[in-house]
This record gives structure tokens, C-alpha cells and sequence, in this order.
């Protein structure tokens, strides 16, 4: 071999061949950007734990997503609070809910939108829990997996019924996705997806969500149905057992931490795959730029592309609507 020592630069210095080799592009297409949908009317109100993040009611809701859509951003993932809590989540399967209004105001507005909802019932509870809770013969309280799964099932139709192109169950119960997919094949929703958080690991960086939500546990914590963070081969199982149950997607949630899972999986099952840059990934970049620490515009794409590089086809980000405007720059 000829020893050439000024190969592994001659093409880094030139611009043109920096652009031309580029391996990842991150662009507009691959965002979903969250709304977080509350009860009222004309009311925007920004959420204190996640700057430039709103909580909106369903009118304003639609306003926002005539911008997304005006910004290039072609899907949106829908997060609904309640009136009022208890510890059913009664409110998660009302169709006059906010989520299913805003679905149908949004899909009647701005029609080439995809809306994708969060089925989850741990915004809708007193309690804080993704589902229904259960005393067991020792005195614990436990999440009761296949009694939460009926009340997903409810809510997943009436997102179905509103119009949402995917709904996204986000609890971890075990089997929530073939119970979901039969009950909506069995009442004709043979085109509306499943986007399943299929690797959704109990996570310190939701915190800043679980604030915007009011949804942190009253009690115990999340350990019970989320993964543990150590844990490799448990998130393959999980999301083999998704894929055979008819997920459309799997998601990776967080993705910052868990980028090597990422691309495992897409290596993996070689299936289309999501990631979810959570809030405590956003608020820290907020907060930081906030305080002048760090270049935001340059860190947030340095971050969006790294999570398409680890292998995310679809990455839901607080940062879209930014990331966007900048990506047209
Ligand atoms: C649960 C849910 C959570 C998030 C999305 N769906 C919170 C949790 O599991 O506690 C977190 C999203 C984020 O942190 O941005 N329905």
C-alpha cells in the first residue's frame, strides 16, 4: 500500500465533498412534534418545566398545527390533560375529551397533517399511573396489567373514531398491541396504526413531562412496567413481542441515553423505528441556552442528527418546530 498520510483529510477540507459524503440528513420528515391538549377554550399558557412548550386548548391547538404544517412538519403526536382526574381515568375514553376533539378539529383544518395520539391512561389518573391499581394479597399496590389493557383498548377506539392516523400506546402493559390492533381491525380501523413505545425505559428524563402532564405517580414509581436502564436483550424481547403483535413502528424512548438500543434494534428487525427525544433531553438544551452556555441551534441538530445516525427513521421532538426553521436556513 502507498502511505499516504493527507487521506483522511484531503475530503474533510473541502466543502463541497463534506456536503457531497455526508452519511446523515436529518430533515423535516422525520419530526412528529408533541402538543400537549387541555379543556377550555383561547387558552395558551407555557408549560414552566419546558420552555417555548404550551399547554393549549383545542382552538389553539389547531392554530399550532396550521404552523407545523406551514413549517414543513408533516405529524404531530397529541397528549390530552383532563378536567379532573380519578383513578380509572375515566376521561382518557370520553370522546368529548380533548384529544379526540383536537383530532377532529385539526383533521378537519389542516387535512395533509398526520395526527398520531398518546394512549396512555397516567395523565387521566388520581393516582399517576399508566393503568388500574390493584391491591395484591401481600398489601402492594400493583398496576393490574389486563384490567388496564380493556380501558387502552376503549381509548385507543375513540382516538380511532376521531379520526388519528396512529395512536401510540405508551403505558408498557404487556400485550397492549395485539389487544389494540384486534379491537381495531374488529371495528374496521384496518388503516389506523400502532406506533408502539416498545422500549420505554423508567427513566429520570421524563421529568420535566411529568410536570407538563401533572402526571408524576402519587405513589412507588414506574419501575414495575417500565424497563430498567440496564437493560440490553430485555428491549429486543420487547420489541420482537410488539412486532408479532402488530406494531407498525417501535419506538425507543428516551434516545439520548439509549442510542446504542436504537440501533441494535433497527439493526435488529430492520423495521421502521422511532425515537423519542423526551423532555428532560429538551429542557436541559433549553436551559442551557437560556443561560448562554451553548450554541442551541447547533447543538439541537448535532443531537437530532445523531439520533438518525443510531438508526431513527421518525424522531418525536419538542425541538421541530425550531429545527425546522433552521434546517431552511
Ligand atoms: C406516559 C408518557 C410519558 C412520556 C410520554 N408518555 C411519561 C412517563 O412515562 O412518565 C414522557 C415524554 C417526555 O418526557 O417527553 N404516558
Amino acid at each position: 500500500m502507498i502511505s499516504d498520510s493527507a487521506r483522511p483529510r484531503r475530503l474533510r477540507n473541502l466543502k463541497w465533498a463534506r456536503d457531497m459524503f455526508r452519511e446523515t440528513r436529518v430533515v423535516t420528515d422525520n419530526f412528529v412534534y408533541p402538543l400537549f391538549v387541555v379543556p377550555g377554550k383561547k387558552y395558551k399558557k407555557e408549560i414552566s418545566s419546558m420552555p417555548g412548550c404550551f399547554h393549549l386548548s383545542v382552538d389553539e391547538a389547531a392554530v399550532e398545527a396550521a404552523k407545523c404544517r406551514d413549517l414543513g412538519i408533516s405529524s404531530l403526536i397529541l397528549f390530552g390533560l383532563p378536567s379532573k382526574k380519578d383513578p380509572l381515568g375515566k376521561e382518557a375514553y370520553d370522546p368529548k375529551g380533548p384529544v379526540p376533539e383536537a383530532v377532529r378539529l385539526i383533521k378537519k383544518s389542516v387535512p395533509d397533517l398526520a395526527v398520531m395520539t398518546d394512549v396512555c391512561l397516567c395523565e387521566y389518573t388520581s393516582h399517576g399511573h399508566c393503568g388500574v391499581i390493584r391491591k395484591t394479597r401481600a398489601g402492594e399496590m400493583l398496576v393490574d396489567n389486563d384490567c388496564t389493557l380493556e380501558l387502552l383498548v376503549k381509548e385507543a377506539l375513540v382516538h380511532a373514531e376521531a379520526g388519528a392516523d396512529l395512536v401510540a400506546p405508551s403505558d408498557m402493559m404487556d400485550n397492549r398491541v395485539g389487544a389494540i390492533r384486534k379491537a381495531l381491525d374488529g371495528k374496521g380501523f384496518q388503516d389506523v396504526g400502532i406506533l408502539s413505545y416498545a422500549a420505554k425505559y423508567s427513566s429520570a428524563f421524563y421529568g420535566p413531562f411529568r410536570e407538563a402532564a401533572q402526571s408524576a405517580p402519587q405513589f412507588g414509581d414506574r419501575k414495575t412496567y417500565q424497563m430498567d436502564p440496564a437493560n440490553y436483550l430485555e428491549a429486543l424481547r420487547e420489541v420482537e413481542l410488539d412486532v408479532m403483535q402488530g406494531a407498525d413502528i417501535v419506538m425507543v424512548k428516551p434516545a439520548l441515553a439509549y442510542l446504542d438500543i436504537l440501533r441494535a434494534i433497527k439493526e435488529k428487525f430492520q423495521f421502521p423505528t422511532a425515537a423519542y427525544n423526551v423532555s428532560g433531553e429538551y429542557s436541559m438544551v433549553k436551559v442551557a441556552a437560556q443561560k448562554g452556555l451553548i450554541n442551541e441551534k447547533a447543538m439541537v441538530l448535532e443531537i437530532l442528527t445523531s439520533i438518525k445516525r443510531a438508526g431513527a427513521d421518525m424522531i418525536i421532538t419538542y425541538h421541530a418546530k425550531e429545527a425546522a426553521k433552521w434546517l431552511k436556513e
